[in-house]
């Protein structure tokens, strides 16, 4: 198979439309410019709305705090002192060799490197490949293709290697001094009246391979909110104890399977300390 990029064209500042021919096909896509994990659930997209709201009060050295730091993707745009922490192992492991060691990443992963890569040991890199090179940066849902009918295609694999490198390499500069956890959000180290940000896997939605019991996590955050910290939540619901203090319509394209969609992104607040959520 051949493909061949023919072009690019700006369109807007921000917007390259790169025109790619596939054979005898002619598509066009708009490629992410990005410096960032690509991440399934990643809130690079409204980070610019929510981390001033989350950021407005927060005192000289007081924590920012990230029980679900997914790819790092809000993490990364806070300064100061930073921890976050994620379930998922080789994900944490993956954010560790970006942060420490990126410029060793492979520059080119093949799709039959893909495959073989969910047998590594090496866990960061195995948590790399599994995301970074991952459609949608779904934990191995597939080889990343911007373009259908790349299946196979060298130049598409070369173009998807250098990109995430790229994204993994710009990302490490902002990664710098953040503690990364192993950890359930439960059992995370959580420094005294820190900034807590909670993004974690949405009620009725993509699932992330780890189930997740909702209602304990309302009742560690009422704990957590008790204790002296302030709890954020990023959801599109959550019980009355909590309250929302920002909303938007946002375009979503989660995955193959389920395609672009709209959802209203929210981010909530605890209101009130109670017992019963
Ligand atoms: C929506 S994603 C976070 C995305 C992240 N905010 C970003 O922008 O890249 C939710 C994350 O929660 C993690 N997770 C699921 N259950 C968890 C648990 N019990 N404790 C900690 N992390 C958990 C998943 O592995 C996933 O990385």
């Amino acid at each position: 198979m051949i493909c061949i990029i023919v072009g690019m064209i700006r369109k807007k500042p921000s917007d390259f439309l790169l025109l790619i021919t596939n054979g005898t096909r002619s598509e066009t896509v708009v490629p992410n410019i990005r410096r960032d994990m690509k991440y399934m659930g990643s809130k690079n997209r409204i980070a610019k709305y929510i981390l001033p709201i989350m950021l407005k009060d927060r005192k000289p050295d007081q924590w920012w705090v990230e029980p679900f730091v997914g790819g790092g993707n809000m993490i990364d745009k806070v300064s100061g002192v930073r921890t976050g922490g994620d379930l998922n192992e080789p994900l944490v492991e993956a954010l560790k060799l970006i942060r420490d060691i990126p410029e060793t990443l492979p520059d080119l992963v093949t799709e039959d490197d893909y495959n073989l890569a969910k047998k590594l040991d090496n866990l960061g890199l195995k948590g790399y490949i599994g995301f970074a090179m991952s459609f949608g940066g779904k934990w191995f849902g597939g080889y990343r293709r911007d373009v259908a009918g790349t299946k196979g295609c060298m130049e598409n694999m070369k173009t998807q290697s250098r990109r995430s490198k790229q994204n993994a390499i710009k990302q490490s500069v902002n990664l710098q001094g953040v503690i990364l956890q192993h950890a359930s959000y439960s059992d995370m180290k959580i420094p005294p009246n820190s900034i807590i940000y909670c993004d974690p896997p949405y009620r009725e939605t993509t699932k992330y391979n780890i189930a997740f019991d909702h209602y304990s996590f309302y009742e560690w955050c009422l704990e957590k909110h008790k204790e002296g910290h302030t709890v954020f939540v990023s959801e599109y619901s959550m019980p009355p104890a909590f309250e929302c203090i920002w909303e938007k319509e946002i375009n979503s394209s989660l995955t193959k399977d389920t395609g672009s969609k709209k959802g209203v992104e929210r981010l909530f607040r605890v209101k009130e300390v109670r017992s019963n959520v």
